[in-house]
């Protein structure tokens, strides 16, 4: 799986994204280590706070089913009528991927004809992680 072929998996899984009140639509699609992948959208809700992001869904979906650990992930974001673009992960999203992935754990972003590859660790430096509490 390349990271072309993991996007075209986010743009898919985009398509699924309930946003009615932000209508800004993102898909996710996760690379388990074990070749599986996990696809989430974002899903919105009318009383705001249990919204959830795709990349929370798509990492729940495997936690729930036993997998812990991830090779990559691809997001894609944008206004739901226009095409998926550039969509950074947000705060809450880094934490979760850093308290199942490494500082390796690839971060796939960018749109149907571009793709940037990032680092965990660039994306969240000095990450507070499950080794802190030991
Ligand atoms: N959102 C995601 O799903 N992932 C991100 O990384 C950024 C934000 C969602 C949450 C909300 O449904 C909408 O995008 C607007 O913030």
């Amino acid at each position: 799986m390349n990271n072309k072929e993991l996007m075209d998996l986010a743009l898919k899984a985009r398509e699924n994204s309930y946003s009615p009140y932000s209508n800004f639509a993102v898909g996710a699609a996760l690379l388990a280590k074990n070749g599986k992948v996990y696809l989430g959208c974002n899903i919105e809700n009318s009383s705001y706070t249990p919204t959830i992001c795709a990349e929370r869904v798509a990492f729940f979906k495997a936690v729930s089913e036993g997998v812990k650990e991830f090779e990559a992930i691809a997001i894609v974001g944008g206004k739901t009528k226009e095409e998926g673009r550039f969509c950074a992960p947000c705060g809450v999203c880094r934490q979760v991927m850093a308290e199942f992935c490494n500082k390796d754990f690839k971060i796939i972003l960018g749109d149907r004809h571009h793709i940037e590859e990032f680092t965990l660790e660039s994306m969240l430096p000095l990450a507070f992680t499950p080794t802190d509490l030991k």
